[in-house]
């Protein structure tokens, strides 16, 4: 843990998250350690002394959203001397110092290794002075005890960080450093701690969890017994796995620990096509998915499948993008995250000459979505009269009387029932589906 150094008058602090999952977790960790140090998370940034953009660089135009964000906060800092505005995450790693020289209101840039860094980092820049820091430990195992200020029903906890993949479309090993995985043990006493704090629900988290690999020759399903047996939680989930590492004894576990690690796998496919998919290095053919897919609802009949997807890889061709379509005819997504390629800074694939053109990967990704919007809506009319076990995670703030929670397939309810029940699981049957909500009514047990 940082040291916490003693500063008594109370300030604000605004943090805008981009990204994924993990710039979320990183944020809430910023928050909780900035508020040890005196700063109140305040929730716009005219009432803030610290501004923090916690960035993604995974997609599109990241610097210039940066510059754009900050371009805005001009006025306050004029009218604020004091005010302080730094860049985090994926952008702050890829860019370093570039930041502080292009954007001259900025006053700090740290990478996602150097979060727990931040209370320090902020306390120096008390002297007036700007501050770079993205330097990527490599220490291992690596140790993250998760920190959130209100965990409630559902919280993540980090198991993996970085990845050694590289995918020749991915800026993520540059931004978040090679793969290192947590301690078991830590992992298992992070989440007693959770569980003591009344949470049912953990999210390991990692960008390729199923390569968790342990110093003590742990792999992600040995991982998953422990975490099943000795922990105590209620509900386990995971994302990201990889299909590459999705095996037989993964199937297993989920199977044996049924209902306890969820029925939802969030498998990204990128391409339907062979020869595309060796292009990005992924480490699996069409045909090797496939059997993945069936092997995994062979042996959890039932499960919820979602993935992403990229389309206008350089030099797909029309008839490669079609397999990328097809394949939503053979496995049966809940949902999809469809993305043009655009090409990243350091990875290969930015190299390539045949890059396609911005309308044609537009109008490949309209009609993917267009034909998933379809098959989500017949995927939806085979849930009404079903009892889904659901975990309530809150009340629905636009409707009075009604609460909102999860079924083990990660679809979200929204059923008539008492604040009391947040927490608890409760069966409920399906009245209305929509692809991404469903409806229904408490069955009475
Ligand atoms: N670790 C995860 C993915 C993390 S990035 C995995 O391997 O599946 C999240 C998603 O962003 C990826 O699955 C991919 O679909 C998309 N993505 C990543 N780089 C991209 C790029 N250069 N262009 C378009 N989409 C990209
Ligand atoms: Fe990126 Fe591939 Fe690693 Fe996922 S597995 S984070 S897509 S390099
Ligand atoms: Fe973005 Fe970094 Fe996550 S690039 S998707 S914030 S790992």
């Amino acid at each position: 843990m940082p040291e916490i150094s003693a500063s008594s008058e109370m300030r604000g602090v605004y943090i805008s998250t981009y990204g994924c999952q993990m710039n979320v977790n990183d944020s809430e960790r910023m928050y909780t350690l900035l508020e040890m140090q005196n700063y109140n998370p305040v929730v716009s940034p005219e009432m803030a002394d610290l501004i923090i953009l916690n960035s993604c660089s995974v997609r599109e135009k990241p610097v210039h959203k940066i510059h754009s964000e900050v371009g805005r906060y001009k006025k306050l800092k004029s009218l604020k001397p004091n005010l302080k505005i730094g860049v985090g995450g994926c952008v702050g790693q890829q860019e370093k110092k570039a930041l502080l020289r292009d954007i001259p209101i900025l006053d700090f840039v740290f990478g996602p290794d150097n979060i727990d860094e931040l209370p320090q980092l902020v306390d120096e820049l008390d002297s007036g002075e700007r501050v770079a820091r993205a330097k990527f430990h490599h220490q291992e195992p690596y140790q993250i005890q998760t920190l959130v200020r209100n965990p409630g029903v559902s919280t993540f906890v980090n198991i993996t960080k970085g990845c050694d993949n590289f995918c020749t479309f991915c800026v993520v090993p540059f931004t978040r450093g090679r793969l290192r995985s947590r301690d078991d043990q830590e992992i298992v006493d992070d989440i007693k701690r959770l569980v003591d704090r009344g949470v049912k629900e953990i999210t390991l988290l990692g960008q390729n969890v199923n390569s968790y690999s342990s110093s003590r020759g742990m792999n992600f399903s040995s991982l998953l017994r422990r975490l099943a047996k000795e922990s105590g939680i209620e509900r386990i989930r995971y994302t990201t796995s990889h299909p590459k590492d999705f095996d037989q004894e993964l199937v297993d576990t989920m199977a044996e620990f049924r209902p306890q690690i969820c029925d939802y796998i969030h498998l990204p496919v990128q391409s339907g096509n062979s020869e595309v998919l060796e292009k990005m290095n992924r480490g699996y053919t069409r045909e090797d998915y496939l059997k993945k897919a069936r092997m995994i609802l062979d042996g959890l009949p039932g499960v919820s499948f979602s993935t992403d997807l990229i389309v206008g890889f350089p030099g797909e061709t029309h008839e490669q993008y079609l397999e990328t379509l097809s394949l939503l005819d053979e496995v049966p997504y809940e949902s999809i995250y469809a993305f043009k390629y655009s090409p990243r800074p350091f990875t290969k694939a930015a190299r390539w000459e045949d890059q396609v053109t911005e309308e044609e990967k537009s109008r490949r990704l309209t009609e993917l979505i267009e034909k998933h919007r379809k098959i989500a809506f017949n995927l939806a009319k085979t849930y009404p009269g079903k009892v889904l076990n659901v975990l309530v995670e809150s009340k629905d703030e636009r409707h009075e009387g009604v609460v909102t929670g999860r079924s083990t397939q990660n679809k979200v309810v929204h059923f008539k029932g008492e604040d009391s029940l947040i927490g608890e699981t409760v069966p409920v049957r399906i009245t209305k589906a929509f692809p991404s909500t469903l409806y229904g009514d408490r069955e009475q047990t």
